[in-house]
């Protein structure tokens, strides 16, 4: 998949629109955490040397086209500002008058950030009317928010019909790395899958049936292929209705000659409150009182066995309640094999926000590969679906947007 970028194109002087996700998690009004802000350093690095004048548009939460004090952007420019030590402008629009005086007003290499883009119905709708307005004072459309790259709105996808428009740093890497993995991945590969809900995956569990060899499969994703095993999961999490597509699933991978491997021993508890206490069983003597919330040891042991002979590895979910001590020790013990396998020259990936902060909190994700921004953009793009905020980005564009290259 080659997409144009910024590289070779003049923007000195230019007014430069880059869409970036600065969807952060916010604590009392400030950033929690800025690991997407980071994330698209590269990117607004080498458009402030290039000399263009840059406005970033984002959206923060899902304030349904409203406007919403708390889902200002402001203290996100501030976080900005301090994280880069640069002057970070504010304009409390994102369309109109005030947008076009202050890219007007800005210098070369100068930045500003404009106010959520979703407090207008229109963003979310991919009103085309509103999407040249978006465009209208500026000269190129940068699209680097990958995160947001499967929502077809007016920032990621409408926006592109009116401005020449390239792929950002951010953008770039993420479909090199993801493309490269999905299309041509260097075998064994192993999928290590958790997190919470079968249905959200459904679709990027199929995909990968045709391109893992192995699937690890732990944290509550793993109840309802244990009960379509014919085990008794206790007061574990089980997400309803899943254990026939958990049935199916192990059905295509005996076909396709996947190895699909379950825990084979849990660590839970009766009950979440203070200080659980943690007990041990085999995933086929579940005590109908317990709910499973980590992988046992003897699990982890053998997950690790497996990623320690994989070459490419692929994680979307944790193993367990990684956030409540001591249910974070199965994630802990395989992030920590991923992390040496990958020192040995493997490639691993890791996908989705929750993966990506179990990572963060059990200290193992300086050793990833790759650790995607993306949460269900990510999904959909294992899924094989077409991203239609990466399609108008295409260095040869199924569809012409009408606009005329650089
Ligand atoms: C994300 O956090 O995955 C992206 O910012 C997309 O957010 P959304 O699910 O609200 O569209």
């Amino acid at each position: 998949m080659e997409l144009r970028t910024i590289e070779g194109n003049k923007l000195k002087g230019k007014k430069v629109l880059v869409r970036v996700d600065f969807n952060v998690p916010m604590d009392e009004g400030r950033v929690a955490d800025d690991t997407r802000l980071r994330a698209h350093m590269e990117t607004l690095e080498l458009l402030r040397r290039s000399g263009a004048r840059i406005a970033l548009v984002s959206h923060l939460g899902r304030p349904r086209g409203k406007v919403s004090a708390g889902l200002s952007l402001l203290p996100v420019a501030r976080s900005l500002e301090e994280l880069t030590g640069w002057r970070i402008g504010f304009c409390e629009e994102c369309v109109g008058d005030k947008v076009s005086a202050t890219i007007g007003s800005m210098g070369e290499g100068q930045i500003c950030l404009l106010e959520n883009v979703r407090f207008h119905p229109e963003e979310e709708a991919n009103d085309p009317v509103f999407a040249r307005k978006l465009g209208e004072p500026f000269d190129v459309f940068v699209m680097d928010a990958f995160s947001a790259a499967h929502r077809s709105h007016a920032s990621t996808e409408g926006v592109t019909r009116f401005l020449p428009s390239l792929a950002g740093k951010l953008m770039e890497k993420e479909v090199k790395v993801l493309s490269a993995v999905m299309e041509n991945p260097k075998r064994p590969m192993v999928l290590i899958l958790g997190g919470a809900k079968v249905s959200d995956k459904i679709g990027f569990i199929r995909n990968m049936l045709e391109k893992a060899n192995v699937m690890l499969i732990g944290g509550a994703m793993a109840f309802p292929f244990l009960k379509a095993s014919g085990m008794d999961v206790g007061k574990s999490f089980c997400e309803e209705g899943t254990e026939t597509v958990a049935s199916e699933i192990m059905e295509t991978a005996r076909m396709t000659g996947v190895r699909i491997l379950l825990p084979l021993d849990l660590v839970g508890s009766t009950s979440l409150e203070n200080n659980p206490k943690q007990i041990v069983v085999r995933s086929d003597a579940i005590p109908e009182d317990m709910m499973g919330l980590d992988i046992g040891p003897e699990t982890a042991e053998l997950f690790s066995t497996e990623v320690l002979k994989a070459e490419t590895i692929l994680w979307n979910g944790p193993l367990g309640l990684f956030e409540r001590d001591p249910f974070g020790e199965g994630t802990k013990r395989v992030g920590l094999s991923v992390v040496e396998r990958t020192s040995a020259g493997a490639v691993s990936v890791l996908g989705g926000g929750d993966t990506a902060a179990a990572a963060n909190l059990l200290g193992f994700s300086k050793g990833i590969y790759h650790i995607s921004t993306g949460g269900g953009a990510t999904l959909e793009f294992f899924e094989g679906k077409e991203l239609p905020g990466i399609t108008p980005l295409l260095a040869c564009p199924k569809s012409g947007s009408g606009v005329e290259p650089l």
